[in-house]
């Protein structure tokens, strides 16, 4: 009998690669989704690459009767919860919707697997929590830092809230997710303004902006500019089916970064664009953003050690996907 995991913003971005692969080892996914901050196309997407239909409640996880139904209907085995908003910029305008929401959701989530008896939850966690790392590469037993802004506070407190909950978790940590599906059914489809670095290149060549400003080239890396853990979208949606599949045998509550173990430049991030894709690409440097931080990349050794997971596709992969991404978007 295949097994049902409740995907939470299972149409956005990571959530719908991550229905994909679930679907691929044998797993049911069950979507909930009220469609904030992606596109019906997303799901869509998966029912091309998958060759089916899925099951999809419009729901918000925030209302909690409604979810309560789904609980009720459905035998679920493990949730994965991706549902919340992601925009850092905006969680500093307007910190009260992203605790709303963010938490909400979480705890609601929570109140439901309890009373539903469902016992594995896997959380949607960000390298933020650790702002600026003191050991490189950070490893998951650095102390977290005073967030940076609210965005990165409900991960934290998201985090905590799993510690006192009765239940398994896994807190999973991404680094900075990139690229798309192969088949450039399903992507990013938020309204989030880019602030990112690939969506603003991916813009840049496409014509939708001018050109790519570079915050800053005097930071202490090889090149100056700023060093992040890129991560092919693909390869994070697995490391989700590494830990169902290890939650669904053992108890207890982890961490895990999720992030390939290399530093990556923006130039170099920039080269391997142009490379990949033939394109020149407009850029000029500007002054450091503030709330940027100098460099942050996984140390992923226990991810591999205890769920066999570890990122096998590369940084020209995921810039060849993102391009295919973005000509295809509609
Ligand atoms: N993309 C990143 O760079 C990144 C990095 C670290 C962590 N994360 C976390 O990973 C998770 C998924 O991120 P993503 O990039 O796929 O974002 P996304 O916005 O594409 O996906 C989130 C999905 O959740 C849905 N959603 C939000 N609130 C909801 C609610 N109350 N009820 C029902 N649906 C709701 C949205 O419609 C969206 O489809 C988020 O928790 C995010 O904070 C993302």
């Amino acid at each position: 009998m295949k097994q049902k995991i409740l995907i939470t913003g299972g149409a956005g971005y990571i959530g719908s690669h991550t229905c994909v692969e679930l679907y691929h080892v044998g797993y049911i996914p069950i979507i909930v989704d009220n469609l904030c901050n992606t596109s019906i196309d997303n799901i869509k997407g998966i029912e091309k690459i998958i060759s089916c239909k899925i099951k999809w409640y419009n729901i918000n996880c925030c209302d909690i009767n409604a979810m309560e139904k789904i609980f009720e209907v459905e035998k679920i085995i493990a949730v994965i919860h991706f549902a919340a908003f992601k925009s850092v910029e905006e969680s500093v305008v307007n910190p009260e919707k992203y605790f709303t929401n963010n938490l909400k959701s979480l705890e609601f989530v929570l109140d439901c697997m309890f009373k539903y008896d469902v016992s594995n939850i896997i959380f949607s966690s960000s390298c933020t929590l650790y702002g600026t790392p003191e050991n490189l590469p950070v490893n998951e037993n650095e102390k977290f830092k005073t967030a940076e802004s609210p965005y990165g506070e409900t991960k934290q407190l998201g985090e905590k809230l799993l510690e006192n909950a009765d239940n398994n978790s896994i807190s999973l940590r991404y680094f900075n997710p990139i690229g798309s599906h192969s088949s450039s059914l399903i992507g990013d489809c938020s309204a989030d303004k880019p602030a990112n670095l690939v969506p603003i290149i991916t813009e840049t060549a496409i014509g939708k902006r001018h050109e790519i400003t570079i915050y800053g080239d005097d930071y202490n890396t090889y090149d100056g500019t700023a060093v992040r853990d890129y991560i092919h979208v693909e390869d994070l949606a697995i490391a989700h089916v590494s830990a169902t599949r290890y939650i669904i045998k053992n108890s207890g509550k982890h961490a895990f970064n999720v992030g390939t173990g290399k530093g990556t430049s923006v130039l170099e991030a920039i080269k391997s664009f142009e490379k990949t894709n033939n394109i020149i690409l407009n850029y000029k440097i500007g002054e450091r953003r503030k709330g940027d931080i100098e460099k942050i990349y996984a140390d992923p050794k226990f991810i591999k050690d205890k769920l066999g997971w570890e990122a096998k596709k590369t940084l020209d992969d995921a810039m060849k996907s993102a391009w295919e991404w973005e000509r295809n978007k509609k």
